[in-house]
């Protein structure tokens, strides 16, 4: 396979953390090593800083566009804050900063894909939080969960509503059944014996529509490894 550079562009001199695309692809959040955040737009050939500000005290491990409101920018850092900006405004508007409610800092977002009100943070904490964005200046924290391990990344169902899956660092990967009333782990998985840090679902439509079952590739950090899996418990769904 030969790959094909696009464009190319070094947007700091930081470390980049984390990058997400928004919506119409037209441009780019990356979170940066200094504590900045950068947008990024993504012309034809060539990438264009538009904006970078100081976010954050320490490390931005993470940012995301909200997939319902797209202007608005979330991102989670070492310093424990969970922030979100309006990109509408140049300079980026801070729409709220919550300092509080995270012990350690914030790893990964993932919004339902069937109720952009409800964001989920992932933290060093070991803390799956479940956020109402209803109000978008104060959200509140509706509940948690604590999967034993720092929730590095997570990962809705493309398809199943409300199940989410986790990885947490030392706890291995979980599955999380995040329902309007409460948070459940319906399933662990632990053969990896390193660092729990990357999974995703299979994303397979014709196999979805033939009720066959999810699956799922996780990979861990030290010893290099990349499983794929069938979840056992999804089919009670
Ligand atoms: C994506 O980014 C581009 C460039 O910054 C912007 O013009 C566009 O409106 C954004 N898309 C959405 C859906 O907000
Ligand atoms: C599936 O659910 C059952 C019943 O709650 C539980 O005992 C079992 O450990 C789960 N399977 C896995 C792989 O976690
Ligand atoms: C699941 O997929 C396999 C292989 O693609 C296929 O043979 C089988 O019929 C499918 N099962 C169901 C229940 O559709």
């Amino acid at each position: 396979i030969a790959f094909t550079d696009v464009c190319a562009e070094d947007i700091s001199s930081s470390m980049c953390l984390y990058v997400d695309w928004n919506q119409t692809a037209e441009s780019l959040s990356v979170g940066l090593s200094d504590g900045s955040l950068s947008v990024v737009s993504v012309r034809e050939d060539r990438l264009e800083i538009s904006e970078q500000w100081a976010a954050h005290q320490f490390e931005v491990w993470t940012c995301y566009f909200d997939r319902t409101r797209p202007h608005l920018l979330y991102s989670g850092s070492d310093d424990c804050c969970f922030s979100s900006w309006d990109l509408r405004e140049s300079p980026s508007n801070i729409v709220f900063q919550n300092k509080k409610s995270h012990n350690m800092g914030v790893c990964c977002f993932a919004q339902n894909p069937f109720d952009g009100n409800m964001l989920l943070t992932g933290s060093y904490d070991e803390f799956l939080r479940v956020w109402d964005m209803r109000l978008m200046a104060k959200p509140v924290n509706e509940k948690s969960i604590n999967l034993g391990g720092g929730v590095w990344r997570m990962k809705y169902h493309p398809s199943i509503a409300d199940v989410v899956l986790a990885a947490c660092m030392h706890n291995g990967f979980a599955i999380v059944k995040v329902g309007s009333g409460d948070a459940t782990v319906m399933e662990t998985y632990c053969k990896h014996e390193s660092l729990a840090y990357g999974a995703d679902w299979q994303k397979n439509e014709e196999a979805e529509q033939n009720g066959n079952s999810s699956v799922v590739a996780t990979c861990s950090f030290y010893d290099r490894l990349i499983r794929v899996w069938q979840p056992e418990n999804l089919s009670e769904l």
